[in-house]
């Protein structure tokens, strides 16, 4: 029997971890293809000194802390570097996490994210160098004339923004200024207002990827929407295939996905966040699929020996995207077929199906998310979509 120890890396959250560590418990011991048996466990990881060379006992760690906590996010990457932990996600690529190196890297790709200027920040930043270098390189510039060339209406947003800190809509000069000079040192996107017909929200983990109708006007407790058939088929897997690109680009494995779809457009506005949404009382009803595929994922890259990739490869996409004579269904076609490549989509299909008949997975809890519409635009028999 192998033995696997995840750690979970958290900070103020209780429900998820629970159910997770319940979950995990439940199932038991696993088979893996050749009959080899495994057994998991799980810890809440607690932070004290470490030695650079010292041994960890985790074999897969689900950050949620090291965003934010530079002495987990150190201790993340000793055991990336030296000791290949699994990690979800990659501590070395959090700077990409910022909105601004995703929306860069999707562009390069050819993705529809609005038009999107950097303004510098309004209030110079605490560096005693600084007064000296702006006088010396910084240029006076038009923030009205950026925004005009732009159209309102418009976001302005912090260029690494998240829950919502510092995001106004913009419809005028004067809306425009009050939001600035509100910026302070806060470093600001001006983003292209989507006037959606739907906001199509992603959540991926690992292989698998749930789309949720998202109500960004209501109260947290109603923003997913429990709602299937919203997106048209090809919306849908559009929405499927970038939230999983971005993750696979990135080596993230567990991170959601905001679309603002506009007729049979798909503009991708948010996405990147180390640490993404999955408390009970805002997913609700998608919260056991969350889980459930925490669970699966976390268990099928232990089980499996899947090795974790800290390297990124992102010259294979770029060489996709200048390409050319594809268009943009078909440059989506072939990294579709890279993401898949990266995480094991058809092993892990597999793999579910091997559990399924091995007795170690309740009925129903095979392929759920895989894909749309699989899962969201078909009714699955007997109990609600989502829960499995
Ligand atoms: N370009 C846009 N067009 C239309 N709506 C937008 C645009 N950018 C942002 N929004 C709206 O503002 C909200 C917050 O923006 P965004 O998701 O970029 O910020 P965030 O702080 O990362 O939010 P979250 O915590 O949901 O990740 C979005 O959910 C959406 O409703
Ligand atoms: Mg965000």
């Amino acid at each position: 029997m192998t033995s696997h120890l995840i750690g979970l890396l958290l900070g103020t959250e209780d429900d998820w971890p629970t159910a997770f560590e319940e979950i995990l418990r439940r199932l038991g011991p696993v088979k893996d293809f050749d009959g080899g048996e495994h057994a998991f466990d799980c810890e809440r990881i607690t932070i004290e000194p470490f030695n650079l060379r010292d041994k960890p006992r985790y074999n897969l760690v689900i950050d949620r802390l090291a965003y934010w906590y530079y002495v987990p996010r150190e201790w993340l990457k000793k055991v990336a570097m030296m000791d290949s932990v699994y990690l979800l996600n990659s501590p070395f690529t959090f700077q990409s996490m910022e909105k601004h190196a995703a929306y860069c890297a999707m562009m390069r790709l050819g993705l529809k994210v609005p038009e999107t200027v950097l303004v510098p920040y309004k209030n110079p930043v605490d560096n005693s160098r600084y007064a000296y270098t702006a006088a010396r390189y910084n240029q006076p510039f038009d923030l009205d004339a950026i925004a005009h060339k732009i159209g309102y209406p418009l976001f302005m947003k912090p260029y690494d923004g998240g829950a919502w800190r510092g995001v106004s809509r913009i419809n005028n000069v004067t809306e425009l200024h009050a939001a600035y000079d509100a910026s302070g040192e806060m470093l600001m996107h001006l983003q292209k207002a989507i006037d959606f017909d739907v906001f199509a929200r992603s959540l991926s983990i690992g292989a698998e990827t749930m789309v949720m109708k998202f109500q960004p006007d209501r109260p947290m407790h109603e923003r997913y929407a429990v709602e299937h058939d919203f997106l048209a088929p090809d919306a849908g897997l559009e929405a499927v295939t970038i939230g999983r690109l971005v993750n696979a680009f990135f080596k993230w494995a567990f991170t959601p996905c905001a679309t603002l779809v506009k007729g049979s457009d798909v503009f991708p506005i948010d996405y990147a966040n180390a640490c993404p949404d999955v408390a009970l009382t805002s997913l609700h009803y998608y919260f056991p699929w969350a889980i459930k595929t925490l669970v699966k994922w976390t268990v099928f890259c232990l089980a499996t020996g899947r090795q974790p990739r800290l390297d990124t490869d992102t010259r294979a996409y770029f060489d996709i995207s200048d390409l050319p004579d594809l268009d943009y269904g078909q440059k989506l076609d072939r990294y579709r077929k890279l993401a898949d490549a990266h995480f094991a989509v058809d092993e892990y299909r597999g793999w579910l199906s091997h559990l399924l008949r091995g007795g170690s997975l309740p009925a129903g809890c095979g392929m759920g998310g895989l894909t749309w519409p699989e899962r969201q635009s078909k009714a699955p028999p007997g109990r609600g979509r989502g829960l499995c």
